[in-house]
């Protein structure tokens, strides 16, 4: 069964308010709540004073109206008191100084006295909920970033984590390549947090900065682990997740995850569609990327629920259709569990105006009507939940390229999340299922592995990939791949695509760091393509040739190759293109490996889970104009957003 849950803030409303909004939840069709992650002072509202009562006493609402409850730890928002008495528990921001309080998320996690007070106030929760049947899970803190932070604490964490990793002063300069500009370090004291001072933080060292990288996430990563090990202390059986959302500061989510049992992520896909018909905007891939967190079926924490309206002003209004449709969009993708944020709109705080299910009116409206639909729609399906994605497509993605790409941008505008959107875009638009899996994971089950822009390679990585094609894969590799090893510095001596050379037949003579500038290329068996961002120039060396760019200097000059490679092929793709390249080759591929595919309007994407029972395929519109479709033979009318599910049984959900 696939659940659906509110999240609700009992804290925010009088306590006359709660049975009314328990039993008008349970009368929807919801069956979970998730409370609790933002409550600290509610809870202990001074040093050491623990008050659970009205805690306990919301529990026992909810429960009476047989809704089962997520518990948020509430890290996420230390109270006022802990600041004032203990102001090393605070984030220091890039500049090098405390940053204000009054809003949330500005605590340190590395910050000793801060784990001293998280560690007690979740063991506290941990203690008095452990083994309650109304528990059904458990929320870590709230959508955690990487903990770049530079207060005395990380400064000192950071050297010591250097210290464990290079062990003498002589290794980590050398890893780092500190000769330049009179880098060499010879205190471990000189190390600091890198700071956003200076006219241009871009003359920091690469490979500094991808350290310092690993560092802020890895001390995000044992937060999560610390937690993690204080719930389970008092509950072994105890369920927990934490929400994932995509900050400006990126966590390294695979090692995040790794202690947790279940992945989940706040869903707010766009109310407002880009005009920008380049612009793969779809949901679908963040869902598919955070399945790949633990490679399984996954939750949504936050599910849109109503306009947005806090970081910005008031977004326009939903669609008719899309809060059930973008619902069931993430279940398509592998979500068994899906809580809406937020029951009614916050009368108070900044996020007064950030709609919930409810408005400030509460009074049943057209989105409440569309949460009971999709309740009802999915209580006719009670096999789904046993269903999973079976991707025979895997994409590579890695929190080393995440750091090392977004830290040295290479051509104006080129970032790591295009080309990984733009491929998942096509194999959406073409209905395949794809994974987004770690570079390191095992590649078994797959018969095409995508590695966009491999910027940071690892020979390990590379061996992995050969072996795969040589076994009869299909191996697809982008430009900027080969150029750096796993300190961060640029591989010497070597043709790029370097380590992938073998693999691709092929190397790259010059390139062309276009940036925004727009060029053409042609597919040698038809089709002319815009491209932008970066050109290879390719010369083969056993490859053979797909497509040539046009214009410049180097018209004729191979674009895309593909290589025979023991029994199976290497693409490279030495360029960014429009959507549609990317659908012309991953057509060509599709047929070469026997991978079933479909041409669908641009805007609608179909995916599939499967289980014992069989195959249940999903099409979705994601677009706000409706859509026909021709599926063996048959029309199929999609309305704006609208999800239409074919059963096992082969009639439409
Ligand atoms: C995030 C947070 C929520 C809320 C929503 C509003 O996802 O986790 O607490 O602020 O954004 O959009
Ligand atoms: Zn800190």
């Amino acid at each position: 069964m696939i659940r659906i849950g509110i999240d609700y803030y009992p804290e925010h409303w009088e306590r006359s308010m709660w049975e009314e909004d328990a039993a008008r939840m349970a009368a929807l069709g919801t069956h979970v709540v998730r409370i609790g992650e933002f409550a600290w002072s509610r809870m202990e509202p001074r040093d050491g004073e623990f008050h659970f009562d009205w805690l306990d006493d919301a529990i026992e609402v909810l429960s009476s109206h047989n809704m089962k409850i997520i518990l948020g730890t509430p890290t996420c928002c230390p109270p006022m008191w802990l600041y004032q008495a203990h102001p090393d528990t605070l984030r220091w921001e890039r500049d090098g100084k405390p940053t204000d309080t009054g809003i949330r998320g500005h605590r340190c996690l590395t910050s000793p006295t801060f784990r001293k007070y998280a560690g007690r106030i979740v063991g506290e929760m941990a203690r008095r909920y452990a083994g309650k049947p109304e528990i059904f899970a458990w929320q870590l803190d709230n959508e955690l970033d990487s903990n770049q932070c530079t207060c005395p604490a990380c400064r000192a964490a950071f050297r010591s984590w250097l210290k464990e990793k290079y062990g003498t002063l002589d290794v980590l300069n050398k890893a780092w390549g500190n000769e330049v500009w009179s880098g060499e370090i010879s205190d471990w004291e000189q190390i600091q947090p890198l700071l956003g001072r200076g006219n241009c933080p871009n003359w920091y060292n690469p490979a500094w900065l991808l350290d310092y990288e690993r560092f802020c996430a890895q001390s995000t990563a044992d937060f999560v682990q610390f937690q993690c090990d204080m719930i389970r202390s008092f509950d072994p059986q105890a369920v927990i997740t934490t929400n994932a959302c995509f900050p400006q500061h990126m966590p390294d989510f695979h090692r995040e995850f790794a202690p947790l049992d279940v992945a989940s992520y706040d869903n707010y896909p766009p109310i407002l569609l880009p005009e920008d018909p380049e612009e793969p905007y779809s949901n679908a891939f963040a869902l598919d990327f955070v399945r790949g967190f633990k490679r399984k079926n996954f939750w949504i924490m936050e599910q849109l629920g109503g306009p947005m309206g806090c970081w910005a002003p008031i977004s326009p209004a939903m669609e008719p259709g899309m809060l059930e449709g973008y619902a069931l969009q993430a279940v398509a993708h592998g979500a068994d569990l899906l809580s809406f944020f937020r029951w009614r709109t916050s009368r108070t705080g900044a996020e007064m105006f950030c709609h919930g299910l409810l408005d400030h009116n509460n009074v049943p409206n057209r989105r409440l009507k569309e949460l009971e639909q999709l309740c009802r729609r999915l209580e006719k399906l009670p096999g789904l939940g046993d269903t999973t994605v079976h991707s025979q497509v895997a994409m590579l993605y890695s929190a080393d390229q995440e750091f090392a790409l977004k830290n040295q941008e290479q051509s104006k505008g080129f970032a790591y999340w295009t080309q990984l959107r733009r491929f998942h875009d096509a194999c959406m638009n073409l209905g395949v299922d794809l994974d987004v899996i770690e570079e390191h994971a095992s590649l078994e089950g797959y018969k095409v592995v995508i590695v966009p822009t491999h910027f940071i390679t690892e020979p390990e990585v590379v061996a992995r990939l050969e072996d795969f094609a040589g076994k009869g894969g299909a191996v697809v590799v982008t430009c900027r791949s080969g150029v750096k090893d796993k300190n961060g510095n640029c591989i010497l001596g070597q043709e790029l695509p370097t380590l992938f050379r073998n693999l691709c037949g092929c190397h790259v003579t010059e390139y062309d760091a276009i940036g925004p500038a727009v060029q053409n290329l042609v597919v040698e068996r038809g089709g002319d393509y815009k491209i932008t961002g970066w050109c290879d120039l390719i010369e083969p060396d056993t490859a053979q040739v797909l497509a040539r760019y046009q214009g410049r200097f180097y018209g004729g000059t191979p674009a895309i190759t593909k290589n025979q490679f023991g029994a199976g092929t290497a693409y490279y793709v030495g360029t960014i293109g429009e959507r549609a390249m990317y659908r012309t080759l991953l057509i060509e591929i599709f047929r070469g490996n026997d991978i079933p595919h479909m041409l669908l309007p641009q805007g609608v994407e179909s995916s599939s889970r499967v289980g014992e029972d069989g195959r249940y395929q999903f099409f979705f519109n994601n677009t706000v104009h409706g859509q026909n479709l021709r599926l063996d033979g048959q029309k199929v009318h999609l309305q704006p957003f609208e999800m239409r599910i074919l059963t096992p049984q082969g009639t439409w959900a």
